[in-house]
């Protein structure tokens, strides 16, 4: 614990944050937790489209030579000095170990230079925190639903930094079940937002894809649907691509807004926030609007820019961690396999 642990943290609190766990290299300034004052996102997409998926040690490299400047920028665009900076955060978990290195130590001497504390912040808990950014006034118990790249999670949080896991997936994380059929479907990389633009071209009723455990518990499994959408598209090789890609984002939606609600209906929760990658889908943006709706619900959705990987949902949660837990050490490194929870399983 640092000498900075005393800090008093309010709503004049500016903090700077970094996020590079995957292929966003990203800084924001977050004054009070929730006023984002800049957030400058770089995305890598470009260097790993042509693998069909993100390369660890290309992104690494990239990291180091977007970071510096980004940084710049995003205290520039904020315009703020460095000496108004009070606390500096980074990811430090979980994602790829070199990437997440290459933040962690940048945030650690930006700290140690300015003389301010250090940060350090999990991914997953700061896609929460990107739900509270346009409305703060929490109600708990809240459900969280985790749909990324890497994770599919329920949450319930029944209080800043209090967390119970409801359900995982047991196979496929959703963004993943887009990644793979679009690679399939031949859309490129990154799939999931491919797919959300062919699908307004298609009929989302065109061909009933399983709903796997629709009504079956809080789990979630996408490795069944993945599997029938390429044994159809082998049998009917003449099949409509958008009526495809529509009736699979259909049936993927299907069975996250029933499990969120439902969720909500056990656990008693007045609000859902939806977080991650694939909570920018405008399919399940609209559905889970219009659920939360009709069943006198708060439903808290981040913008789109919110859902995929920034920095000022970083600088968002750093300022909570900060409040409720003070600094952390400059020793802390970088942790690839954190979880939110005990029982989340990574896949
Ligand atoms: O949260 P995120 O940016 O990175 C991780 O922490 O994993 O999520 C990335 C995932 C990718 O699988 C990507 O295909 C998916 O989110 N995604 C989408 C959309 N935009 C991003 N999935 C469906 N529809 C979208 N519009
Ligand atoms: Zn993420």
């Amino acid at each position: 614990m640092s000498v900075h642990s005393q800090l008093s943290v309010d709503e004049s609190t500016v903090i700077l944050a970094i996020e590079t766990s995957c292929d966003e290299t990203a800084a924001s300034v977050v004054m009070g937790g929730t006023d984002v004052v800049s957030s400058i996102v770089s995305s890598q997409i470009d260097l790993h489209a042509r693998f069909g998926g993100v390369v660890p040690e290309i992104a690494s490299r990239a990291h180091l030579d977007l970071l510096g400047p980004i940084v710049r920028e995003a205290l520039d665009v904020a315009g703020v000095e460095a000496r108004r900076v009070d606390a500096v955060a980074a990811t430090y978990g979980p994602g790829l170990v070199g990437a997440l290195l290459v933040g962690v130590s940048a945030a650690k001497a930006l700290a140690f230079a300015w003389d301010v504390p250090f940060v350090g912040v999990n991914h997953l808990e700061a896609h929460l925190y990107a739900g509270l950014l346009d409305d703060p006034s929490l109600e708990f118990p809240m459900v969280f639903m985790l749909v990324s790249g890497g994770h599919t999670m329920l949450i319930e949080m029944s209080d800043h930094g209090r967390y119970r896991l409801l359900g995982r997936t047991i196979d496929d994380a959703a963004g993943e079940a887009f990644d793979k059929v679009a690679r399939f479907l031949g859309l490129g990389y990154p799939g999931g937002p491919a797919i959300d633009r062919l699908s307004a071209e298609g009929d989302p009723r065109a061909i009933d894809f399983p709903r796997a455990m629709l009504h079956d518990g809080l789990d979630f499994s996408f490795s069944g649907l993945k599997t029938s959408v390429m044994n159809h598209v082998r049998k009917n090789p003449s099949v409509s691509t958008p009526d495809v890609a529509a009736s699979f984002q259909t049936a993927v939606v299907d069975v996250l807004v029933s499990k969120a609600m439902r969720a909500a209906d056990q656990t008693g929760a007045r609000a859902v926030v939806l977080g991650g990658g694939v909570a920018a889908n405008s399919e399940l943006r609209r559905r889970f609007t219009e659920v939360c709706e009709s069943s006198g619900r708060r439903g808290l959705l981040p913008s789109r820019a919110m859902c995929t990987d920034n920095a000022a949902m970083i600088g968002a949660a750093a300022w909570y961690r900060l409040r409720d837990h003070g600094a952390m050490g400059l020793d802390t490194g970088a942790s690839p396999n954190l979880r939110l929870v005990a029982g989340e399983v990574t896949s």
